[in-house]
Formats: structure tokens, C-alpha cells, sequence
């Protein structure tokens, strides 16, 4: 089943709205960083930038196939042993890696999905202990040329509160500002023994919403 409201615009009209290097630099993607795996690659906008700048590979699936297709014809030949573009439903098949073998799951322009707790507990298990669940979407506090209606659109409090649900993951939550139309929110998995994030304690996460509210 598609993501509602996931349709794409043009590419070129698509990747102008996004500062990738400033997104990857925000959540520390670099030469350590191993194996990453994507839901919903679109035009391959995330998909082809952190393959330069790691080591790992980056394994990416979306639901449209000319999407994958893009992704796959846009794939320089020296990197293309470290991409892994497949066709696949992310809700049926699941994300097509071993459990705990990446270092981050990108969850990027996707999380104003149908059941959100279901992806996010899809992401903590895909990656390793202390792994990273990166998650990108539209600021709602600021006019946006892209990006799904307020009504399902997430809000930073909002993912924080799913991740509590969720538990496993270990705080503090940090809040990247990622402008001009992006936040980001960044999630590491529990290690065995470590605190996991359950029910609803007093202040489980640090939010800095005044960074959000000063772009
Ligand atoms: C808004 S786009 C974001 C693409 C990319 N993450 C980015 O930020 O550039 C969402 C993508 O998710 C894909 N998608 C929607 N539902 C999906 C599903 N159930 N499984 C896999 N991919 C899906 C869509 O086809 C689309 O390419």
C-alpha cells in the first residue's frame, strides 16, 4: 500500500527544496558509517549521496518501480556494488535486511504514513544497538512548497511521542533544524541493559523547539 500524499513533483523541481549535503552532515553520515537501509527512495535523492561519503552499503526500496528504476540509472558504476535498489511494498515485505545489521535507517519525507509506530518499530529493528533511525519531514510551522497536508504532517513532539511509544529507544532525542523547510529527528537504538524508552515519563527526550521556532 502507497504511502497516502506520497506522491513526487519533478526531480530536478524535488531535490531544489532539499539541502542533502547540510541533511547528511546534520545526522553525522561519514566514512564510519556502515551499512544504511532507506524506505522509499524516491528519485534517489538520499539514496545517492550518502553512498559517496560511506563506507557501507546503502540498501533503498520504494513501492513505484520507476522510482527504483531512476534510482538505479542515476548509480555511478564504481558504487553501484553498494546499492541496493529493489521494488517492494515497505508495509508487506518489511525492509528487506537482516535484524540489527545497519548503522541508520533513513525514514525521510515518509513518516506522515499510516501507522507510524509500525515504520518506526521497523526501523529500530533493522538497525544495530546505538544505530540511528533518521528521520526527515516538512516544518508545520512555516509556509512549505512541498510536503502532505498539516493534518497528517508530523510534528517533532508528535515523532517524539511515537518513539515513546515505540520504547528501545535511548534518550536523549535530538532535534536537528534543518533549514529552510525541514526538521530532523534523531533516534538511537537502546543497547541491551540501557534504558528503554516506555510509557510516558516526566521528560523522556530533549526537544529544543526554540531552534525550530528561531528559523
Ligand atoms: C515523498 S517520497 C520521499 C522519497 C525520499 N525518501 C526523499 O525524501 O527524497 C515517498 C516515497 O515513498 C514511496 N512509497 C510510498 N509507499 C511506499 C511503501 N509502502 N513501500 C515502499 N515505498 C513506498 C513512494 O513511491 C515515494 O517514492
Amino acid at each position: 500500500m502507497k504511502v497516502r500524499d506520497s506522491g513526487m513533483p519533478s526531480e530536478d523541481y524535488w531535490e531544489s527544496l532539499h539541502d542533502v549535503p547540510a541533511i547528511l552532515d546534520a545526522f553525522g553520515f561519514g566514512p564510519d558509517t556502515g551499512d544504511v537501509v532507506e524506505m522509499g527512495c524516491g528519485y534517489g535523492t538520499f539514496t545517492l549521496p550518502p553512498v559517496k561519503r560511506i563506507r557501507g552499503t546503502v540498501h533503498t526500496l520504494d513501492i513505484d518501480s520507476s522510482m527504483v528504476a531512476r534510482t538505479r540509472a542515476r548509480t555511478p558504476k564504481n558504487l553501484s556494488a553498494r546499492v541496493v535498489a529493489t521494488v517492494r511494498d515497505a508495509f508487506i515485505d518489511g525492509l528487506d535486511v537482516p535484524t540489527g545489521s545497519c548503522e541508520a535507517c533513513l525514514l525521510f519525507n515518509i513518516l506522515h504514513t499510516e501507522e507510524p509506530h509500525r515504520r518506526l518499530l521497523a526501523a529500530r529493528a533493522c538497525v544495530r544497538p546505538g544505530g540511528l533511525v533518521a528521520i526527515i519531514h516538512w516544518r508545520s510551522d512555516v509556509p512549505t512548497p512541498r510536503g502532505p497536508p498539516l493534518a497528517i504532517r508530523p510534528s517533532p513532539e508528535q515523532i517524539e511521542a511515537w518513539a515513546r511509544d515505540v520504547g528501545g529507544f535511548a534518550p536523549p532525542l535530538t532535534l536537528l533544524t534543518l533549514p529552510p523547510w525541514h526538521f530532523g529527528v534523531a533516534l538511537r537504538r537502546s543497547h541491551p541493559g540501557q534504558p528503554r524508552r516506555t510509557g510516558t515519563p516526566p521528560r523522556p527526550f530533549t526537544v529544543n523547539l526554540e531552534a525550530i521556532s528561531s528559523l
